[in-house]
């Protein structure tokens, strides 16, 4: 039964998250090798921000990280892992963890909302997570964000996070108003059933 439902939800994820995918791929921006790639611009880098206090190593290779009890409408996060602008990278692993709607982390074996995901040769990612809720740090709250640790055999490691536009708390946090930080807020889109999407390809540097 538990496998049925499994089974199921794979199948839904295909079928909604793809959808989405073979859109945002189609609108790829045309990206030129470049030695001198300006990181703040994104010419085919991402940019790098802090792990935060909350990794926990070991995470499920999960595409839907939202515990069962989690009643908060769905995002899905979807993107391509580019190696040097134009190479999709095929075994990379793109780890993602987020605070719950009450910004709150789960630090437990449980793993909710973190998950791993391994690309193959198209380079494409997917998860379905939440809008994380907000955390106070220090006197100011962070903007809702993403972290993300991504790897690949032969690449830089990098670590990031991604947040989200229009977020009133962006211009408060140091990491997300670094003009570094700029390419990662992003929009929020819908895919064909109404729910919010995401999409952000990722480009590691060798
Ligand atoms: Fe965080």
């Amino acid at each position: 039964m538990e496998e049925q439902r499994d089974i199921k939800r794979r199948d839904f994820l295909k079928k909604t998250v793809w959808v989405a995918v073979a859109v945002s791929v189609s609108g790829l921006k045309a990206c030129k090798e470049d030695d001198n790639a300006d990181p703040i611009k994104n010419d085919c880098v991402t940019t790098k921000d802090i792990l935060g206090p909350f990794y926990k190593a070991g995470a499920p290779y999960q595409e839907n990280i939202i515990p069962p009890e989690n009643m908060a409408a769905p995002l899905y996060i979807m993107g391509k892992v580019s190696g040097n602008c134009n190479t999709l990278l095929k075994d990379a692993i793109v780890e993602i963890w987020n605070a719950n709607t009450e910004g709150i982390y789960d630090t437990s074996d449980a793993y909710k909302f973190r998950g791993q995901f391994k690309t193959e040769t198209d380079g494409l990612y997917r998860f379905k997570t939440i809008i994380p809720g907000r955390y106070l740090n220090g006197g100011t709250y962070r903007p809702s964000h993403i972290h993300f640790r991504i790897t690949a055999p032969g690449y830089n490691e990098l670590v990031s996070q991604i947040y989200f536009k229009d977020d009133p708390f962006i211009t408060e946090d140091p990491w997300a108003a670094d003009p570094s930080a700029a390419e990662r807020i992003l929009p929020l889109g819908k895919d064909e059933n109404g729910t919010d999407t995401v999409t952000f390809d990722i480009y590691l540097t060798t």
